[in-house]
C-alpha cells in the first residue's frame, strides 16, 4: 500500500486492510488536522483532497476520509489542511477564510478548507484546459490573473457536503469568491509531485494489496483479474465507492473477510453510444462515479443529469457509483426508479458469464436482487429518447444537499400528436423496493394528454402503492407527492412544449 501523503510518500504492507483514510491518518499517521464529526459521510469534517496524476497535473477532488478505505488512494496523493499551508504561508483557501471571518470551529472548517481548496485548483484546471496547448511546464507565471472566479453555484456544490450546525455560510462563500486573489504558490499541485514515483503495479491484482489476520483486501486492475478473484472467493465483499458499505465499517464495526475493490478497474468507468435501438442507446460503466456520470447524461437526459446534483454531497458524488446504488438496491435509491422509468437493461457479469437483465425485474425484496454470488455489475445501457418521449425525475427530501428521498419519482412518456403513446412512471421510497405505478400507466396510455387525463390517473396512485410512515414522510404525504408529482409532470411537459 503506498500513497502520498501531503507530500510525502507513505508505503505500509500492514495496514488493516479495512482502514478507512480517517482512521489510518489519526491513529498511524498523527494527522489530526483532519476531524472525525458524524463517521457517516454526512458533516465534511473529514474531508481530505485526493489527487491523481493526469495529462493536466494533478486532478484534485474531495472525499469523506470517515468512509474511504485507505486502499482507495492506493498510487494516489492525499492532502489534508496542513499540507496545503507551504513553507508557512497559507494556501487561498485557508486566507481568504480568515479574512473573509468564515473560520469557525474546529471541526468544521478544516473540512470546509479543503471542499475550499479543492474548488480552488479545479479552477485551474479549467482555466488550463480553456487555454489550450499549454502544458503544466509551458504555463504562463502570470496565469494567477486567469483564474475564474466559480460561480455561486459551483460554489455551493463543492460545499453541499460541509455542515455547520452552529453559525452561517455567508463569510465562508464570500471567502470562497475571493480565493482568486490570494496567489497560491505551487498552485499548479499543491505538492510537488513526480508521476514516475507512483510506481503502482497493475499486476499484482490477483494478490492481496492488505492482508492482516483473516481480512485481505485485493484491487484489480481488470475485470478478468475480478473474475479470477470471483472464482477463488465467490462470496467476496465488492466494494466501489464504499459511500453505503462505508458505513458498515465507520457506524456498525461490521468485519469483511475479503474485500474485492473495483475503483481501479478502468472498463467499468467506460461509457460509450451505441446505435442498436432506434434513437440508440448510451451504456454507462456500474463503476462511474456520479461527478463522472454528469457531464456524459447532461446533453441526453438532462433531467437525470439535473438529478444527480441532489444525490448526497460533493464528496459523496466523487466517491460514490451507479453500480452501487442498483446492487445496494436501497427502496430510497435515486438511480433505479430513473432505470425503470426508462427501461434501462443492467449488463452483469462474473462466474455465470455475461448476459442482460432489465432493470425492472432486477429489484426482489427490500435490498434484494437477481445478482448472483460471484457476479457483478458491468453496465448500465440506457436507450435514449426519441423527440416525442421525455422524461422527468423529482426528487423529493427534508433538504436540498445531502439527503435522502422521503420520494423519488422518475416519468418516462411518449407523447404524439397529444396522444399519451406509453408511459412508464416509477418510484423510490414507495416500496420495499423501487416500484412501477402500472395502474396509473394504464390510466395515461391511449389517453389524450391533458391536464383531465393526469388529473384522472392521479386518482390510481393508491392502487399502485401503500407506503410506510416512517421519519422522513407520512403515508399520506407520499401518496399525495406522487399525485402532485404526476401534474408537475403535465406542467412541466406544458413548458418544453
Ligand atoms: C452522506 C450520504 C449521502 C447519500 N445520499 C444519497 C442520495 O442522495 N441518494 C442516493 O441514492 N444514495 C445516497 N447515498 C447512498 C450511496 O451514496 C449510494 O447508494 C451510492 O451510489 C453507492 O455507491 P458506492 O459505489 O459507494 O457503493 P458501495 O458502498 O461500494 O457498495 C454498495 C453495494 O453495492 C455493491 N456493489 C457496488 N458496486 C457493485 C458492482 N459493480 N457490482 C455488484 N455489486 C456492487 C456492494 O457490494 C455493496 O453491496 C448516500 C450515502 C451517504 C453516506
Ligand atoms: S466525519 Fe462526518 S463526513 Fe466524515
Ligand atoms: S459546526 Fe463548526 S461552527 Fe458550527
Amino acid at each position: 500500500m503506498r500513497f502520498n501523503l501531503n507530500g510525502r510518500w507513505v508505503e505500509d504492507a500492514q495496514a488493516d486492510p479495512q482502514s478507512t483514510i480517517l482512521r489510518y491518518l489519526r491513529t498511524q499517521m498523527a494527522q489530526v488536522d483532519v476531524k472525525e464529526g458524524c463517521a457517516g459521510g454526512d458533516c465534511g469534517a473529514c474531508t481530505v483532497m485526493v489527487g491523481q496524476v493526469t495529462e493536466q497535473g494533478l486532478q484534485y477532488h474531495t472525499v469523506n476520509a470517515c468512509i474511504a478505505l485507505l486502499a482507495s488512494v492506493h498510487g494516489a496523493y492525499v492532502i489534508t489542511p496542513q499540507g496545503l499551508a507551504s513553507d508557512g504561508e497559507l494556501h487561498p483557501a485557508q486566507q481568504a477564510l480568515i479574512d473573509h471571518h468564515g473560520s469557525q470551529c474546529g471541526y468544521c472548517t478544516p473540512g470546509f478548507v479543503m471542499s475550499m481548496a479543492a474548488l480552488y485548483q479545479q479552477q485551474f484546471s479549467q482555466a488550463d484546459s480553456d487555454a489550450a496547448g499549454q502544458t503544466v511546464s509551458n504555463r504562463p507565471a502570470d496565469r494567477l490573473n486567469a483564474w475564474p472566479v466559480p460561480e455561486d453555484e459551483a460554489i455551493h456544490a463543492a460545499i453541499s457536503g460541509n455542515l455547520c450546525r452552529c453559525t452561517g455560510y455567508r463569510p465562508i462563500i464570500d471567502a470562497a469568491r475571493a480565493m482568486g486573489e490570494y496567489p497560491a504558490k505551487n498552485a499548479d499541485a499543491v505538492v510537488s509531485f513526480d508521476p514516475k514515483e507512483i510506481n503502482v503495479s497493475q499486476e499484482n491484482g490477483l494478490q492481496p494489496l492488505l492482508k492482516k489476520q483473516q481480512r485481505q483486501l485485493f484491487l484489480p486492475a481488470t475485470e478478468e483479474q475480478l473474475k479470477a478473484l470471483l472464482q477463488q472467493y465467490p462470496q467476496a465483499t465488492l466494494w466501489a465507492g464504499g459511500t453505503d458499505l462505508g458505513l458498515e465499517i465507520s457506524q456498525r464495526f461490521s468485519q469483511f473477510d475479503t474485500v474485492i475493490c473495483l475503483h481501479q478497474i478502468d472498463s467499468l468507468q467506460h461509457w460509450q453510444h451505441q446505435s442498436d435501438e432506434p434513437s440508440g442507446q448510451l451504456v454507462l460503466g456500474a463503476g462511474m462515479t456520479y461527478t463522472q456520470l454528469e457531464p456524459v447524461l447532461a446533453k441526453d437526459f438532462p433531467s437525470f443529469a439535473e438529478l444527480l446534483h441532489r444525490i448526497g454531497s460533493r464528496q459523496i458524488r466523487n466517491l460514490g457509483t451507479l453500480g452501487g446504488n442498483i446492487a445496494n438496491a436501497s427502496p430510497i435509491g435515486d438511480t433505479p426508479p430513473v432505470l425503470l422509468a426508462l427501461g434501462a437493461q443492467l449488463e452483469i457479469d462474473g462466474i455465470h458469464g455475461r448476459h442482460q437483465i432489465a432493470a425492472q425485474d432486477f429489484f426482489t425484496g427490500y435490498k434484494q436482487t437477481r445478482l448472483r454470488t460471484g457476479e457483478y455489475l458491468r453496465a448500465v445501457i440506457l436507450p435514449k429518447l426519441s423527440p416525442s418521449q421525455t422524461l422527468h425525475c423529482f426528487k423529493v427530501s427534508k433538504r436540498y444537499d445531502d439527503d435522502i428521498s422521503a420520494v423519488m419519482y422518475a416519468a418516462w412518456l411518449e407523447i404524439d400528436d397529444q396522444q399519451i403513446i406509453q408511459a412508464r412512471i416509477a418510484c423510490g421510497g414507495m416500496a420495499a423496493t423501487p416500484l412501477r405505478a402500472y395502474t396509473v400507466e394504464q390510466a395515461l396510455t391511449g389517453q389524450p394528454w391533458c391536464e383531465a387525463t393526469v388529473l384522472a390517473a392521479a386518482q390510481q396512485v393508491e392502487q399502485d402503492y401503500q407506503p410506510i410512515d416512517d421519519v422522513r414522510a407520512s403515508q399520506g404525504y407520499r401518496l399525495q407527492l406522487v399525485r402532485n408529482l404526476l401534474l408537475k409532470t403535465w406542467a412541466q411537459q406544458e413548458v418544453v412544449a
